[in-house]
Order: C-alpha cells, then structure tokens, then sequence
C-alpha cells in the first residue's frame, strides 16, 4: 500500500495551501480531490484577499501571478439611502492593502505549482473514506478509474468544504455543532462588463442587499440579496440588472454598465463551526470546520489561515517532535474563526433587508440605521471597521 505522512482530502484553497507548506517543511504528503482539475480550476467563488493571505503567498513563492494581475485596493464604499460612504481601509489600518483576484485563479496557481514541485495530487477520486483516524495508521480509501486505492498515512487534513466526508468520519457526539441558517441568500451574477466603480460597493436598500465586487477590466461580480431557497430561475437577466441598477443608484446620479451574464447561482448564508477542529489524528480546516457568511469576504481567509496553523503544527510534531502546537491547533484556529464569525455576522446584520416575519422588526430597522450612520460618523467605528475587514492582527 501507498504510504505518506499527510493524507489530505480536498485540493481547495486550504488543502493545496497546506500542501505547498508542508513540503515547505519537508513533510511528505498527498493530495486527493473528487472533482477534476477543469473543474476545480473554474468554480467561480471569492475574489477579495486579506492581507496577510496575500503576504503568507508572496513569503512562499505563490503568489506571482496573483502580484501581476490580482488588483490592490485601499477602500471599500458603503451606500446607504442613496449616498455614498467610503471607507479608507488601508489608511486606517497601518497600510495594509487588500487584493481582488479570483479564487478559481488561485487554486490553478495552486495546482500548477504543486504539479510542477513533483507534489502528489489524485484528481477525480470517488468514494474517499477515512478509516483508523483514532488510532495511530489512519488510512484513505478511494475508487480512482474503477481501481480501489489506499494510502497509508500518518495524519490526515480534513479539506473538503462543507460538504465534504471527513468532518463525517468523526463518531457521533464527538464534536459539538454550532449552526445557524440565516433569512438572507445571494444571488451570485458573473458578468462580461467592465466595472462601473473603481472599489468595491456595499448598498443597503429597502429592497434588499446590492453588492458590486469585481474581478477584472472585463468581467464584474455582483450580488443581489434574496431569500434562501429563491431558484435561479426567478432571476432572468433582465431582472438581475433592473435590482441591480435599482439597489445600486445613488443620488449624485451613478450608472451601472450592463453586460452578458455569464454565469448565476443563489447561495443560501449561514453561520457554522464545529468544535473541537479535530478528532484524533485528523485535522478539520477551512469549510470543513466553519462557514462564515460571505459579506465580510472571509471564508478562503480562514482556510488559508487555518492551513498555515496546521502546517508549522504538523511540522513542528514530525520534524522536531513536539506534539504541543498540534495539541494547540483546534483552539488557536477557533480563536479567530469565532472573531471573525462575530464580525462577518454583524456586517451580515448591518447590510441586509431585516425579514418582514422578524420580531420587533421596526425596532431593529432603527437600531440598523443608527449603526450605519455611527459608521459612517465616527472615525473610530469605521477604523474597527478596517481592521477586521482587512484581517485584525493579534487573531
Ligand atoms: P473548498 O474551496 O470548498 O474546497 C474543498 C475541496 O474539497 C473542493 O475542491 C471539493 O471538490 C473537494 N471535496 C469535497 N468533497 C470531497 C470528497 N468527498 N473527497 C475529495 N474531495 C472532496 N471567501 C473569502 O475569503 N473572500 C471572498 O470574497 C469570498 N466570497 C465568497 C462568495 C461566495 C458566493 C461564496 C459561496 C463563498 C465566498 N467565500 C469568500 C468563501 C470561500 O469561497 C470558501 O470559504 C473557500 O472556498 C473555502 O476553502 P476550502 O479549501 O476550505 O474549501
Ligand atoms: C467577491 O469578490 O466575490 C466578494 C467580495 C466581497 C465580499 C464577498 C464576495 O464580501
């Protein structure tokens, strides 16, 4: 039987990261991946990058492509009753800058680099199973072009998204489950057009959440807020740029580019984390460990963070043999998943149109107004404002 030391299920940006600094370490590991790589090298998700995730990239050699054509940005705008708000980041929190580049372009980085370094990856691997992650030999199974496969392996990453069967594999009762479905869903729209803004914009409207992100000089990102379980086919072309151009306009009189839709899809939200981020020798990390909604531009953060954590762990335990970094891994991970689920889900709050079935609905459309002008008031609130956005330091 194939043997390695790492065993990692899913070739997404959490586990192709801890692929690429694991054998920065010298640490053998495997990479298995269910999809194919024309798959996973297309799959339109995030697009804004912290900080620290660009710096880890660029410390690691990866991030070369992402420097010559990923943008930096310095601010985002918030729009509110038809004004606009902008908010400074990079100003207000010690320069440091943030940079739009697509996530599928990161993880065909991410492969090719892996590739080209001689690193192992099973692209189209069916039925992955996890067996023995309580013992010392954990093992992976799976079926690749009809053949059954096994890898022996010392430890396993668990870093198959949310949907993925490792975060399964842990017997029932084991972790404790935080989960909530928030009333909120986007509707996702790739499009051919050049953006109309130069930052990317966040609008509360009585209709509900706008948002225009970007991604290049031709193709532009938007989300329109929706209710969870709305199917796409509610949202013909025609409507999407009516709302946006409706959720979107100011009053100084901003106009919207239209183009072709490329692609669109409807995201339901939720908060979710499971604790602790580990069972026996396997480690969960990034959305196999926690889902933030996606207004705070979070989630391929945290898997890369995660990752990072797992990495210098995982070494520090079989180059030097010091188990205490994997025994801290869970609680230095939950540290800032949960700071990061608080932030991403007051701006969440902040942003939407409240539910017309929400108690004391009123009450709380006030409380959002008089949060929204305090932001937009107070130097201090916007600079706590920056320095979670941009990925607070210390977490
Ligand atoms: P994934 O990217 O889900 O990767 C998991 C991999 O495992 C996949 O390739 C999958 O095919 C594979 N897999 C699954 N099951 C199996 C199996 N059984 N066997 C083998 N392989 C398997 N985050 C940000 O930081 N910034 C943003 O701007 C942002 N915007 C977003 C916008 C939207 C609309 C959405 C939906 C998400 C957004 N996110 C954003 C979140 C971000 O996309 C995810 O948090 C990120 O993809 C998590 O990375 P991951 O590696 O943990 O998981
Ligand atoms: C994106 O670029 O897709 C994006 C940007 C900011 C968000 C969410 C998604 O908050």
């Amino acid at each position: 039987m194939a043997r390695t030391c790492v065993g990692i299920v899913g070739a997404g940006p959490a586990g192709l990261v801890l692929a690429h600094l694991l054998a920065d370490h010298g640490v053998e590991c495997v990479v298995l991946e269910q999809k194919s790589r024309a798959y996973v090298e297309k799959r339109v998700r995030a697009g804004l990058l912290e900080h620290r995730t660009v710096a880890l990239l660029d410390e690691r050699g990866l991030a070369e492509r992402l420097r010559a054509e990923g943008q930096v940005h310095r601010g985002v705008e918030l729009r509110f009753a038809g004004e606009r708000h902008r908010i400074p980041y990079t100003e207000l929190y010690g320069g440091r800058e943030m940079v739009v580049y697509a996530q599928q372009e990161l993880v065909a980085d991410l492969i090719g680099l892996w590739l080209a370094r001689g690193g192992e990856l099973a692209f189209e691997a069916e039925d992955v199973s996890l067996h023995g992650i309580d013992g010392e030999r954990p093992e992976l199974r799976w079926r690749a072009a009809g053949r059954d496969e096994r890898l022996a392996c010392e430890f396993v990453a668990g870093c198959d998204g949310y949907h993925g069967v490792s975060r399964g594999a842990v017997p029932d009762g084991v972790l404790r489950v935080h989960e909530l479905a928030l009333p909120f869903a986007w509707v996702g729209v790739l499009a051919a057009v050049a953006p109309s803004t130069e930052e990317i914009i966040y609008a509360h409207h009585a209709d509900g959440f706008a948002g225009h992100m970007l991604r290049s000089a031709a193709v532009s990102r938007f989300y329109l807020q929706t209710t969870p379980d709305d199917p796409i086919e509610r949202w013909p072309d025609g409507r999407i740029w009516e709302e946006l151009a409706r959720r979107l306009a100011t009053r100084d009189g901003w106009k919207l580019r239209e183009g072709p839709v490329l692609e669109k899809n409807v995201t339901d939200m939720r908060s979710f984390v499971v604790e602790p981020m580990q069972f026996g020798r396997l480690f969960l990390a990034g959305d196999a460990a926690h889902i933030v909604p996606p207004t705070g531009a979070k989630g391929l953060n945290l898997a890369v963070a995660d990752a990072r954590v797992l990495a210098d762990a995982l070494a520090a335990r079989v180059r030097r043999n010091d188990p205490a970094p994997l025994e801290a891994y869970s609680a230095t991970c939950l540290r800032r998943v949960w700071r990061v689920q608080e932030f991403s889900s007051w701006m969440t709050w902040l942003i939407h149109r409240l539910p017309a079935e929400l108690p004391d609905r009123e009450l709380r459309e006030r409380l959002q107004r008089a949060q929204l002008e305090y932001l937009f008031a107070s130097r201090a609130a916007m600079a706590s404002f920056a320095e979670n956005y941009v990925g607070i330091e210390g977490f």
